[in-house]
């Protein structure tokens, strides 16, 4: 025999020489919910170990972010009340706004993206306005521009739409060049499918429709192309990162979204994907650590640049650690 590829994986040292992939903490983006109210610092029953912060807790959670070297979170809001148009996704004095005065204050140093949606703000819980039985696009980037431009205002370092209204990404741009924030990058969640895998999110953030599902602007998860064409025509809108989500059974877009443009990719490691892992580990029948560390590996090893994950604090430490 005169290849034997064991030779590079007879100890440690000859493993980790000839490593492809190497992680990093800096790639590293941490959801975080918040939540309108006064003293609440609560688990979240679907996603053992996140909380729901109000905005005079929120120094708690990132102060844990900050110890744990991530520098970049994903800020979710989950409003006091909700109206048929979202008008508190772009109030002054809404959550993600009073969240990001607050945070910005208190943490300088820190990078704070917030995703762009109306379903938490929605009585009927859409991601845009309702028309018939259906949610029409056109009016719904006209809403979409004002949240970006209220969260740019209240001091967003990146916005990032998850709505998937056709236009939203050049909408937006526009919104914010016209305001002159010329350098907010945006982060589109471009290639994101009608997927089972955010039930717990749904949970978390009290954002599950009223009636009907999102598939009527959600990607269909049986096409791999028509992901490459929204990832493209983001790119052509002015989208600065692109994601793709979910994140473990969409590998093979994400590479090809990789290949077929010249932006950063994202790969959003969702809520479903989180739980399923806290739920085997709790029953003892996989180990946390080790499948946390399996899923970021196969995104970056996948093109990945940047990983959203509720695992990022748990990931950064076990990379300070060599692990
Ligand atoms: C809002 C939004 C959702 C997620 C990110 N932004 C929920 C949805 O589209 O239903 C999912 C995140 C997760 O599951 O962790 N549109
Ligand atoms: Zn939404």
């Amino acid at each position: 025999m005169e290849k034997r590829p064991r030779r590079l994986r007879s100890n440690e040292i000859i493993r980790r020489m000839v490593r492809e992939t190497r992680v990093d903490k800096a790639s590293l983006i941490y959801p975080m919910f918040v939540k309108e109210g006064e003293g609440i610092e609560e688990q979240i029953p679907s996603l053992e170990g996140q909380y729901r912060y109000s905005v005079d807790r929120l120094a708690y959670g990132l102060e844990e972010v900050e110890r744990a070297g991530v520098s970049s979170v994903m800020l979710f809001g989950i409003p006091g009340q909700k109206d048929a148009c979202g008008s508190g996704a772009y109030a002054d004095d809404g959550i993600i706004q009073k969240a990001l005065r607050e945070g910005k204050k208190r943490f300088p140093g820190l990078y704070f993206i917030t995703d762009v949606c109306l379903c938490e703000y929605t009585s009927h819980g859409h991601c845009g306005m309702l028309q018939g039985d259906g949610v029409d696009n056109d009016s719904t980037l006209k809403v979409l521009e004002k949240v970006a431009l209220s969260h740019a205002e209240a001091g967003a370092d990146m916005v990032a739409p998850s709505d998937m209204m056709d236009g939203r990404v050049r909408s937006i741009r526009g919104a914010l060049d016209r305001q002159g924030f010329t350098e907010i990058p945006i982060m589109s969640y471009a290639v994101k499918y009608a997927s089972g895998f955010y039930a717990p999110f749904r949970e978390a953030a009290g954002s599950a429709p009223a009636f009907g599902d999102r598939r009527g602007y959600q990607m269909d998860y049986h096409n791999l192309r028509e992901g490459l064409k929204e990832a493209l025509l983001d790119e052509e809108e002015g989208a600065d990162i692109l994601m793709v989500k979910p994140a473990m059974t969409y590998l093979d877009v994400l590479t090809r979204v990789k290949e077929a443009t010249h932006l950063p990719v994202a790969a959003y490691s969702v809520s479903g994907e989180y739980a399923m892992v806290k739920a085997a580990a709790r029953q003892g029948w996989i180990d946390e650590e080790k499948i946390l560390c399996e899923m970021a590996v196969a995104v970056f090893r996948a093109g990945a640049s940047s990983y959203l994950t509720y695992g990022a604090k748990e990931l950064a430490r076990w990379m300070d650690e060599g692990r």
